[in-house]
């Protein structure tokens, strides 16, 4: 992306303060890290400062916390983490963001780290109030995004904290997102395909929509498609679904419709009772009303199959169901494996992103290779929507 500043290699960091954002927005069930691709990301970076005796204040967001302080929420299981793998002194800050913080961070010898506790437990981070970004921004002399994937947020510690600071770059990790999509993005080759899903349907809805204009495929899989489907009247059970999705749906299919670009969703699936149940395979006009749709079905794999044979790029966000329970992560992996392959054997040129998505290729323990794995999920299918995304702009 022209214009963005980016961390030069040899740039003197010795004995300064430099506050990174970061993104250690990890998966945890009961406090326990699911997946760990996040922060092997950031660690090279971190290394590297402490190597060259910077003083590093860490910044990261974990969930959704909404303003408060939430146990749940903690980043004390990724400060663990992360100081097993750091050959340095490493301190978590769980105070308030005032003086006692700055004195703190002004204490850091060379090559130590603080870490703060998760900044979503301010209200003010969201709010991306100017005070609160003055007193992060404070904490250091340089600023380094280095966390793509939350780019897409106007949030204190992405956006208005580089009001504050004199020196802000992009960091090496964002850098290689921003040019590993770039160069997709140059060099992608019709028929494009999309496969959209996952369960944060109110921010991917939007970004369909404008896919639509520069992709031939769209396959909507996970949540997302119980929208679909059950705007086409079929019974979705007590499957996840989005309140009045139905206006959106509808102006979807028409502008795919309009521009001719073919919107896939599935004919079949698997469903459970439970999320913790046993799989049932079902056609999509059969689901009962106690049913709970977790996954795709073999039909529609098949489908999904033969349209990445037919394409030559994929670009992919959101599991395809609920994979954390294996028996609903055929879809998901079946989808991985056929875009694997044919990036392997036919150069197909393929871009996967998100939390979910690279944490579900991860847990299958199979071999996989793709043109470009990214951290980011939202932020990547912004930035591939061609939007000014907040975090970025603040950089040029
Ligand atoms: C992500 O998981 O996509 C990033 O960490 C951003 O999180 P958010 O969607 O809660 O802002
Ligand atoms: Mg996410």
């Amino acid at each position: 992306m022209p214009g963005i500043k980016y961390f030069p290699y040899n740039l003197n960091v010795e004995n300064k303060r430099i506050v990174v954002r970061v993104d250690l927005n990890v998966p945890l069930k009961d406090k326990k890290i699911q997946d760990s691709t996040r922060i092997e990301q950031v660690i090279p970076f971190l290394q590297d400062l402490v190597r060259r005796k910077a003083k590093i204040i860490l910044i990261s967001h974990l969930g959704r916390p909404k303003g408060m302080r939430n146990n749940a929420l903690s980043l004390l299981p990724i400060y663990k983490y992360l100081k097993k793998k750091l050959s340095t002194n490493m301190y978590f800050y769980t105070g308030e963001i005032n003086d006692e913080l700055n004195t703190k961070s002004s204490f850091l010898k060379e090559s130590e780290i603080l870490l703060i506790e998760n900044i979503r437990f301010f209200k003010e981070e969201t709010e991306n109030d100017e005070k609160f970004s003055k007193k992060l921004g404070e904490l250091g002399e340089i600023y380094v995004n280095n966390a793509f994937s939350c780019s897409h947020r106007k949030q204190s510690s992405i956006h208005n904290i580089t009001k504050f600071v004199k020196e802000i770059y992009a960091g090496p990790l964002l850098e290689k997102e921003i040019t590993a999509i770039d160069s997709v993005i140059k060099n992608k080759k019709d028929p494009v395909t999309c496969i959209i899903g996952g369960s944060k349907v109110s921010t991917k809805i939007g970004v369909i929509s404008s896919l639509i204009k520069s992709t031939n495929n769209i396959i909507i899989v996970g949540a997302l498609a119980n929208n679909f489907l059950a705007y086409k009247t079929n019974e979705i059970g007590k499957s996840l679904k989005e309140d009045n999705s139905e206006d959106i749906v509808k102006k979807i299919l028409e502008e795919a419709k309009a521009r001719v670009c073919k919107i896939i969703i599935p004919e079949d699936c698997l469903v459970s009772k439970s999320f913790e149940g046993e799989a049932i395979s079902k056609n999509i006009m059969s689901i009962d009303k106690d049913d709970i749709i977790l996954d795709i079905g073999p039909k529609t794999v098949s489908i999904i199959e033969k349209i990445i044979d037919n394409s030559n790029t994929v670009m992919w966000n959101g599991p395809a169901g609920y994979f954390e329970n294996k028996r609903f992560a055929l879809g998901t992996n079946a989808i991985a494996q056929r875009v694997s392959r044919n990036t392997k054997s036919k150069s197909l040129i393929s871009v996967l992103g998100g939390g979910d998505t690279v944490s579900a290729i991860n847990n299958s323990g199979l071999e996989l290779s793709f043109t470009h794995l990214s951290t980011a999920g939202g932020a990547f299918l912004e930035y591939l929507e061609g939007k000014d995304l907040p975090g970025l702009s603040v950089l040029k």
